[in-house]
């Protein structure tokens, strides 16, 4: 069972300053809803209650958008305007969250080891808010923990991209598992590799699946040449030793840590809802 969903919540943001000065990233919104709502709307659809939140200093917003608002909840209560909260309401009243604060900003590897006290030592998911997936039958979490329960191991989401974008992403080199379309035995992984030195087009998303030994890798990992500590590098030492597979997820994802993705899925979710704007 995956019972934790791990959001790693405490960067800058610096690619949408100045409005991410005082608003977490996390908190700007597709339409009228925060990114990182989408991201545990995923994980709840998943059947995940327990949401673990690492977070840092300037996003208290975070707590505060999942906890009650009783003022005003009692001033929209019984008026037309009852029914926006009604969704968050819901959220609130399913979910568990918890919080830790990264002191530094050392990597998401980093990241995910502050979040280990909030996981303890069982399988969890993370969920990388800013790239907002959207699908049409179950989510990728959901997705992804099918593919958990079968292999008993780490697993990462990828997507194709052009090889011009490798530079952008964790690149991961597999082979095809037999009988299957979409699930690699992982070989090897490059964080951010130059197209040359791209093992592949197939690049992670901000989806994965971890088993609980990935922290003790990261608590041993070198920094990497920015001082930052890389998921991708102790996902690796998993892959070397054939533990983690990588799934081509079913549906689409919106890059929405920057800009352009930002502006693609709001005019996505816009058209979807049959939105004017
Ligand atoms: C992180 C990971 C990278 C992954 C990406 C997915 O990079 O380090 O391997 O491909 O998320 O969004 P970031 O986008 O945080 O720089």
């Amino acid at each position: 069972m995956i019972n934790k969903c791990l959001f790693p919540a405490a960067g800058y943001g610096t690619r949408f300053l100045p409005a991410t000065k005082a608003v977490p990233k996390e908190m700007l919104p597709i339409l009228t809803k925060p990114l990182l709502q989408y991201g545990v709307e995923e994980a709840l659809s998943a059947g995940i209650t327990n949401m673990a939140i690492v977070t840092g200093r300037g996003k208290r917003a975070i707590e505060d958008h999942f906890d009650n608002a009783y003022e005003l909840e009692s001033q929209l209560k019984g008026t037309s305007k009852e029914n926006y909260l009604k969704e968050i309401i819901e959220i609130i009243e399913k979910s568990t969250f918890t919080y830790v604060r990264q002191k530094k900003m050392l990597g998401l590897g980093h990241a995910i080891l502050t979040g280990e006290p909030l996981i303890g030592d069982e399988p969890f998911a993370v969920v990388l808010a800013d790239d907002l997936c959207d699908c049409d039958d179950n989510g990728v979490i959901t997705q992804m923990i099918e593919i958990y329960n079968q292999y008993k191991c780490s697993v990462v989401a990828i997507e194709e991209i052009q090889l011009d974008q490798t530079k952008n992403y964790g690149i991961i080199a597999g082979n095809l598992l037999k009988n299957s379309n979409n699930t690699y035995q992982v070989t090897d992984m490059v964080e951010k590799p130059n197209e040359k030195d791209a093992p592949s087009n197939m690049a992670i998303i901000g989806r994965y699946i971890l088993t609980p030994d990935i922290f003790d890798i990261l608590r041993n990992i070198k920094p990497d040449k920015k001082g930052e500590i890389q998921i991708t590098d102790a996902l690796k030492i998993q892959a070397k030793n054939g533990k983690v597979i990588a799934y081509k997820f079913k549906g689409k994802r919106f890059d929405c840590g920057s800009v352009k993705g930002f502006i693609k899925a709001t005019n996505y979710f816009a058209e979807k809802l049959e939105i004017n704007i």
